[in-house]
């Protein structure tokens, strides 16, 4: 058991306030990522957690135990660093149980632990082996071997992949994934990089400034993005953006001229914005359609990305603004060709002009999806959405 609680945490160096002012609730067995652009604070954060930087100001619980005052080494947290500064005289067992050895234990139960650390991270045929006849990979494993070893309550995780190349990172986050399922612990884990933050967290901390932006599951964030810099954080290639102007307010949704002239209504609730407001839409790369029949508006190709699976197109829209399009792996889309883009209003995102997002308007009755991401956008709960769906469509069910 171990849940984490931040409440008003602050940290001040001489006088800048870097943290100002972060609560937050980690639940018992929870995969929790803080992500943010460099120097937003997720470092400083994660040390004062693990007892490594003061808190200026604020508490800190784990299990409901004020820890501000508590050492570092009895809060029962090990912390796996970026930079795993192995021992380059100890084989990867000594290494592994250095701690131990610190703590008083015998030689023999802390070999005993290195080698069950070993069969969790498929270490053991490198037991004896010292650090310099390691790959990365493998080095990055023993620095998770030296937090494994201490059975903490709460793992700590500060980028700890950035160091490795970009297949291996791929890999270790599979491993690290894994290691969750298995060990059942709280795990604290920050890094830059979104794609890592949306891969393996039950819940994103999203950072900027030494403040939290948004807290939620990497859905929630995809779906709901409660304002600009959350939407352009979360998702890559990133959201596209562009001023609009509202012209029109109805229950069903708010209606935006785009440049170009056209318009398009996005099912937000009322109230938020009145006609004639300036307002920011967007909408993501992948929402957006080459589509001879129904154009939105007409762009320039700029560049063509082409990653096999799909192809990225940069379009200079009328207004100004590059698009990025995510179309077919094998679009014949070049450079400089005149495009037609749709943009369904259903998959945008309005902002206003303070860059908050605009709540998406509730429905109650829906019926099959046109698109399936419709279905997530919608603030019901998945299960409850499903339900709807099975119900109001006469799905047939098991046959009772
Ligand atoms: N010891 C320190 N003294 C003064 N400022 C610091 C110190 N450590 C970090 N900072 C500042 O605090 C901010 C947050 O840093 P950090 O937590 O390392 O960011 P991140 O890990 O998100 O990149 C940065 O602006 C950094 O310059
Ligand atoms: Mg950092």
């Amino acid at each position: 058991m171990a849940t984490v609680t931040l409440r008003d945490i602050h940290k001040t160096y001489t006088d800048t306030e870097v943290i100002k002012g972060v609560d937050l609730d980690i639940d018992d067995q929870e995969f929790v990522v803080f992500v943010g652009p460099s120097g937003c604070g997720k470092s400083t954060l994660l040390r004062m957690i693990a007892g490594l930087e003061d808190i200026t100001s604020g508490e800190l619980l784990v299990d409901g135990d004020r820890m501000n005052e508590v050492p570092p080494d009895k809060r029962g947290l090990a912390m796996v660093f970026q930079t795993y500064a192995l021992y380059p005289h100890m084989t990867v067992a000594e290494n592994m149980a250095f701690s131990l050895r610190l703590a008083g234990v015998s030689k023999e139960k802390r070999m005993e632990r290195a080698r069950d650390v070993a069969q969790i991270l498929q270490l053991e045929p490198l037991l004896d082996r010292k650090p310099k006849a390691l790959s990365g990979g493998q080095r990055q494993r023993v620095a998770i071997g030296r937090a494994l070893v201490r059975n903490p309550r709460v793992f700590l995780f500060d980028e700890p992949l950035s160091n490795l190349d970009a297949a291996l990172r791929v890999q270790m986050r599979i491993e690290l994934s894994g290691l969750h399922d298995s060990l059942q612990s709280t795990m604290i884990y920050v890094t830059h990089d979104q794609v890592e933050a949306m891969t393996l967290a039950d819940k994103i901390v999203v950072l900027q400034g030494g403040i939290v932006e948004q807290v939620g599951s990497p859905l929630e964030l995809y779906h709901h993005p409660r304002n600009l810099f959350v939407a352009g954080f979360i998702g890559s290639p990133k959201m596209n953006f562009m001023s609009v102007q509202t012209v029109g307010v109805q229950d069903s949704g708010t209606t935006v001229r785009v440049p170009g002239d056209a318009t398009i209504t996005v099912p937000v609730q009322p109230r938020s914005l009145s006609a004639g407001d300036r307002a920011t839409l967007g909408v993501r790369p992948e929402h957006l359609r080459i589509d001879n029949t129904n154009p939105t508006l007409m762009g320039e190709v700029l560049v063509v990305e082409r990653l096999g699976g799909e192809t990225y197109l940069y379009v200079k829209i009328a207004g100004g603004d590059t698009f990025i399009v995510q179309t077919d792996g094998d679009s014949r889309a070049k450079v400089r060709d005149r495009v037609p883009i749709h943009i369904d209003g259903d998959l945008c995102h309005l902002f206003n002009i303070d860059g908050m997002a605009i709540p998406k308007a509730e429905r109650h009755h829906l019926t099959v999806p046109h698109h399936p991401e419709l279905l997530e956008q919608t603030e019901a709960p998945l299960e409850q959405t499903y339900e709807q769906q099975t119900q109001s469509n006469q799905v047939p069910r098991q046959a009772d």
